[in-house]
C-alpha cells in the first residue's frame, strides 16, 4: 500500500496513528493524531520522532525496544507513557507494529513502523478512584470502631463521677466538674466520629434548593464574624436540571462542609490573599455518560464549590478526604470524611483540583 492510501483509511479513525519509516522520520499522522498531540502534520513531520513520543526517562528503552521491533519484527505495547504536551502531561498506552513493504520504491519506506495511541486519563481516574475509595472507607471503619471503644466507658466515668462528687467536700466539685466536661466534650467528639449512620431518607431534590441553603447560611454565618469584610457568592446555575433522588439534609451538610472550609481558608490567611474578595462560586451543570465507581452513567449532575483561597497545602492534597486529616490547629479533620462517606451513600463521588487561588470541590451525583 501506498502512504495515499494508507491516509485515506487512517483519516478517518479515531484511535491516533503515526506512520513511521524505518531510520524513525515521521512520514505521516492523522488527524486524531494530531488532536490528541496538539500538534500539527506540518509540525510533526519536522520533528524527530522520540522527542514527541518517547518520554524523557524513557528514551533509551524505547530504542532498544524499536531497533528491536526492526530487526525482528516483533510489536510491542507501551503501558501508561507520560508524553509531554504542551505544558501538560498526558498518559498513553501505544502499540508499535511493523509493516513490510517489498514494492515500495524507497528502502526507507520498506520497512514501517505503525504506532496506534490510546489515551488513558480516564481509565487512570477511575482505577485510582476505587483504589482511594477503598482505603478511605478503611479508614472509615478504622475511626469508627476508635470512637466506639472511647465512647464506652464514657458513660461509665461520668457516672461514677457524678457520685465522687456527692462524696466529696464542696471543694471537690470544682475537679469533678473539670471531668464531667471533659468527658462531655470526649463524647461530643465521639459522636462526629461516628457520623450518622441514618441511610439516607431518599426524595426528589432539586439540587440548587440545598445549594441556596448553604449560600444563607454561609453569607450570615460570614457576616457576623466579619462585619466589615466582604464576601462574594456567585452562582452559575444550570436551572434545567432535572431533580434527583437524593437526601436533602445530608446534601446540605456536605455543601456546607465544603463551603465552610473554603470560607475558613479564605479568611484564616487573610495575607495569602493577596487583596483579592473572598469569592465562592456554586456551579451545576449535567454530564453525559459519565463513570462513577465503574458505573457508566447515561446522566450525571456536577456540582462546583469554587474559592479563590490560598489552595489546599500540597502535602495534604492527597489525603484530605481522609478522617483526622487536617490543615488547621482546631480542625477535626472530619468534614471532608463525612461529606465523602454521604456522597458515596448516594452513589456518587467526590473530587479536589487545587492550585493556590482556585480550589474546586466538585459532587458527581447520578440522575435516574
Ligand atoms: N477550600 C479549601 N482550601 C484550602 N484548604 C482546604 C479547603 N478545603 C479543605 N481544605 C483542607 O483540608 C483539611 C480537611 O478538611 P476537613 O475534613 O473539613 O477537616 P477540618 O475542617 O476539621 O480541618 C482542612 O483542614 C484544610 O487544610
Ligand atoms: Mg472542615
Amino acid at each position: 500500500m501506498n502512504i495515499e492510501q494508507y491516509q485515506r483509511i487512517t483519516d478517518h479513525m479515531l484511535t491516533a496513528i503515526i506512520l513511521v519509516r524505518s531510520d524513525l522520520s515521521i512520514e505521516y499522522l492523522n488527524p486524531a493524531c494530531e488532536a490528541l498531540l496538539e500538534l500539527s502534520q506540518f509540525r510533526a513531520l519536522k520533528q524527530p520522532l522520540l522527542s514527541i513520543l518517547i518520554d524523557q526517562d524513557d528514551q533509551f528503552d524505547a530504542q532498544v525496544a524499536l531497533s528491536r521491533l526492526l530487526a525482528n519484527g516483533q510489536p510491542y505495547t507501551r503501558r501508561e507513557a507520560v508524553l509531554k504536551i504542551g505544558l501538560r502531561d498526558k498518559v498513553v498506552d501505544y502499540t508499535a507494529s511493523l509493516i513490510v513493504d517489498n514494492d515500495a520504491p524507497d528502502d526507507r519506506a520498506r520497512h514501517r513502523i505503525l504506532f496506534e495511541i490510546q489515551p488513558m486519563d480516564r481509565l487512570l481516574r477511575i482505577s485510582r478512584e476505587e483504589h482511594l475509595t477503598q482505603q478511605h472507607a478503611i479508614a472509615r471503619q478504622l475511626v469508627r470502631g476508635v470512637a466506639h471503644e472511647i465512647k464506652n466507658p464514657l458513660g461509665g466515668i461520668r457516672g461514677a463521677t457524678q457520685l465522687l462528687a456527692r462524696t466529696l467536700p464542696e471543694a471537690g466539685a470544682e475537679y469533678t466538674d473539670v471531668i464531667i466536661s471533659e468527658v462531655d466534650r470526649l463524647r461530643h467528639l465521639a459522636d462526629t466520629m461516628l457520623g450518622s449512620r441514618k441511610p439516607p431518607a431518599f426524595a426528589l431534590v432539586n439540587v440548587h434548593e440545598p445549594l441556596e441553603r448553604v449560600r444563607a447560611l454561609i453569607l450570615s454565618q460570614f457576616l457576623s464574624q466579619f462585619p466589615a469584610d466582604q464576601l462574594q457568592v456567585i452562582r452559575d446555575y444550570d436551572l434545567s436540571l432535572p431533580e434527583i433522588r437524593a437526601d436533602k439534609d445530608q446534601l446540605i451538610q456536605v455543601m456546607l462542609n465544603i463551603a465552610a472550609n473554603a470560607v475558613q481558608a479564605m479568611t484564616e490567611n487573610k495575607d495569602h490573599m493577596q487583596g483579592r474578595t473572598p469569592t465562592l462560586i456554586f456551579r451545576s451543570r449535567i454530564l453525559r455518560m459519565f463513570t462513577i465507581h465503574s458505573v457508566l452513567h447515561r446522566s450525571v449532575i456536577q456540582l462546583d464549590i469554587e474559592d479563590n483561597g490560598p489552595g489546599i497545602p500540597e502535602e495534604l492534597i492527597e489525603s484530605v478526604f481522609y478522617p483526622m486529616v487536617t490543615g488547621r490547629a482546631n480542625g477535626t479533620g472530619l468534614g471532608l470524611s463525612i461529606a465523602q462517606d454521604i456522597i458515596h451513600q448516594h452513589a456518587g463521588m467526590i473530587e479536589c483540583h487545587s492550585i493556590p487561588g482556585k480550589t474546586v470541590f466538585s459532587l458527581f451525583l447520578p440522575w435516574e
